[in-house]
């Protein structure tokens, strides 16, 4: 049986398949069409996913969304009628009625097709008066929700077929529903509480959840529009970091800061009882006046979310590309500070409410792998499995084993380690892109691709390595990186001149033998997805300093032979040259989404500054 999972019309469209409850093949959409975090339909993903399985659509058995227009449709339009008869009295009667164009739309999909295609202005405040912020909002939903609603539409389309030569089944998953699945029912755990920590998804920002067997079950959520992940985004763009997925940036940033802000950020957002908190809505604009959002094919684009307030309290908004103070340090202390203090009290509550010590993390907020590396240190959770994948792209994969253990309630057997799910190219298709290329290269056996790539590592060259299957979720674990030498200082500024041009605070990762763990750091829970930040242990951070950040920290992959063999026998390699059992690896790509195709890498090599490339056993040196 063939489950299909998709999610479209967010950030980070992507696609999944699974067969008898095993993975297929999973990969985002911006892999294929180089647009970096592309929203729109994954018609190129969903391509792949049929391929890798060798079948056609006709063969899908199930088919789902991590949408769901009708979840929590009575709160929708509850709020949005509670918010229009807040705006200007003479107008309200009009609007109202509006408001239940909400309602009446989601029975209407041509209409609200109709209305979807005006485009919303990119990146601008809207200027119009709160009610048309309100209007916009609903008809963008109101678009979406009918763009859902025509899934089967949408994918004959894509795939040039007949609606009626697909019989699968449709379902809509409700997005945290399918974010909370992508963290169980792969993980290891028969029983685990679950969190689900995003921006918004069907009106929801947070979901938790206890996991058993075939089940979840859940127990507590918060609302729009009140979320820890618009409070990172809109502090990210205050501090001016404008982009999709930017946030990284400022978590990168605050290890620099003091918190002193830390009386503001818990006025900001408070935490309640039982596990919720609350936004002081003055701060924010997405609930009064709107917030335009684009989803189209291209990277998503997010309007202002901070309102004036934040001026108010912490002065003007930085400028993209102006220079950062101690006050911008600062905020980004506060804020992540403030993040992980409401993550832990949502999670202490979550342990007292289920009693369980094992936990599955899932939502965009997850990829605060700061806020995650501190779990074990100040909750009762003993064990947590990140889904790689913890942002809505893994939404298509959850969807699919939500349908698989939820609804089919068929056995389950997959447990996700890492996350190699995405296409593999062979040896020949490799050399036959060389040779078209006309590029001297030479072939190695397996024991000598290693050795080789080690001593290059180890003789302070820029290695870019490409192997197996692309890595699904943003982080290269092996696959499709560059590997350095941590051990020298100049490794992070070589790596920006010559390639990344990332902002120079921003740290690069360590990847670790994971047996060699507590030899390095402070803590040595397994992160094979390069989602836990641990400290250096003091006396290992002048051995490693490419790879440890300011705080002594550092974001590490725990490596095993399991889970990538071949990554695990280059750091063995470069160990018994070094005596050091790390490398330093970033994601093989220059500014844009990370490569896929060997052509995409050697595009990537001859542009860069890049030394040496590996391409499975092949490998290509700058002359
Ligand atoms: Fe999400």
């Amino acid at each position: 049986m063939y489950i299909l999972g998709i999610n479209a019309y967010h950030g980070d469209a992507a696609a999944a398949l699974i067969k008898e409850g095993r993975i297929v093949a999973a990969a985002e959409e911006e892999r294929f069409n180089r647009v970096k975090h592309c929203a729109g339909f994954p018609a190129a993903a969903l391509r792949y996913c049929l391929a890798e399985a060798g079948i056609s659509i006709e063969d899908v058995d199930h088919i789902g969304i991590s949408r769901d227009p009708s979840a929590h449709l009575h709160k929708k339009v509850l709020f949005a009628a509670k918010r229009l008869s807040q705006i200007a009295a003479p107008a309200s009667r009009v609007e109202f009625a509006q408001a239940s164009v909400y309602h009446r739309d989601t029975e209407n999909t041509e209409d609200a097709q109709k209305k979807s295609e005006t485009p919303a202005s990119p990146n601008q405040p809207n200027g119009n008066g709160r009610g048309s912020g309100i209007f916009r909002q609903i008809k963008d939903r109101l678009g979406n929700a009918a763009k859902v609603r025509d899934l089967k539409d949408e994918v004959a389309r894509v795939l040039d077929v007949r609606q009626n030569s697909i019989r699968a089944q449709f379902h809509n998953i409700e997005h945290h529903r399918a974010h909370l699945a992508s963290s169980f029912y792969v993980s290891p755990f028969e029983h685990a509480a679950l969190l689900s920590i995003d921006g918004f998804g069907d009106f929801i920002s947070t979901m938790w959840a206890a996991g058993e067997g075939n089940a979840i079950d859940v127990l507590g959520q918060v609302e729009y529009p009140h979320s820890t992940g618009i409070v990172y985004t809109a502090t990210t763009q205050f501090l001016g970091f404008p982009h999709y997925g930017d946030e990284g940036k400022v978590m990168g940033l605050a290890p620099y800061g003091k918190p002193r802000f830390m009386n503001e950020f818990r006025e900001i957002i408070r935490t309640e009882e039982r596990g919720q908190f609350r936004l002081d809505l003055d701060y924010f604009r997405h609930q009064s006046e709107g917030v335009d959002m684009t989803w189209d094919q291209g990277s998503p684009i997010i309007g202002r979310i901070f309102s004036d307030a934040f001026a108010q309290t912490f002065g003007p908004a930085r400028e993209p590309g102006a220079a950062l103070g101690d006050r911008e340090r600062d905020i980004a202390a506060s804020l992540q500070q403030r993040l992980e203090e409401v993550g832990f009290h949502i999670l202490n509550h979550l342990h007292e409410e289920t009693d369980l010590t094992d936990l599955g993390l899932s939502g965009g907020v997850a990829y605060n792998s700061v806020m995650n590396g501190k779990i074990l240190l100040n909750t009762p959770f003993s064990r947590v499995y990140v889904q790689p994948a913890a942002g809505d792209s893994g939404t298509a994969l959850g969807v699919c084993y939500e349908i698989n253990n939820g609804i089919l309630k068929s056995p389950r057997g997959e447990v996700m380690l890492g996350a190699y799910t995405g296409p593999a190219f062979s040896d020949d298709q490799v050399r036959a892109e060389l040779e078209q290329r006309k590029l001297v290269f030479q072939t190695y056996s397996d024991e000598e691709v290693t050795r080789h790539a080690a001593q290059d590592i180890a003789d302070g060259l820029v290695v870019g390595w490409f192997q197996g299957r692309m890595e699904f979720g943003p982080r290269a674990l092996g696959n499709r990186s560059i590997v350095v030498d941590p051990r020298r200082a100049d490794m992070k500024e070589i790596l920006n001149k010559r390639i990344k041009k990332r902002e120079p605070f921003r740290p690069f990762a360590p990847s670790i033998l994971e047996e060699r763990t507590a030899d390095y750091f402070e803590q040595d829970h397994p992160a094979p997805t390069m989602l836990m930040v641990y400290q250096v242990r003091p006396e290992r951070r002048a051995e490693i300093p490419a790879v440890t950040h300011v705080d002594g920290s550092g974001r590490l992959q725990t490596v095993s032979r399991e889970v990538n063999a071949r990554f695990y026998q280059l750091i063995s390699d470069f160990e018994e040259l070094t005596g050091v059992p790390v490398v330093l690896n970033t994601s093989f790509n220059e500014n844009e989404p990370v490569v896929c195709t060997p052509a995409h890498a050697i595009d990537c090599f001859l542009k860069t500054r890049m030394d040496v490339l590996y391409l499975g056993n092949h490998s290509v040196r700058r002359k």
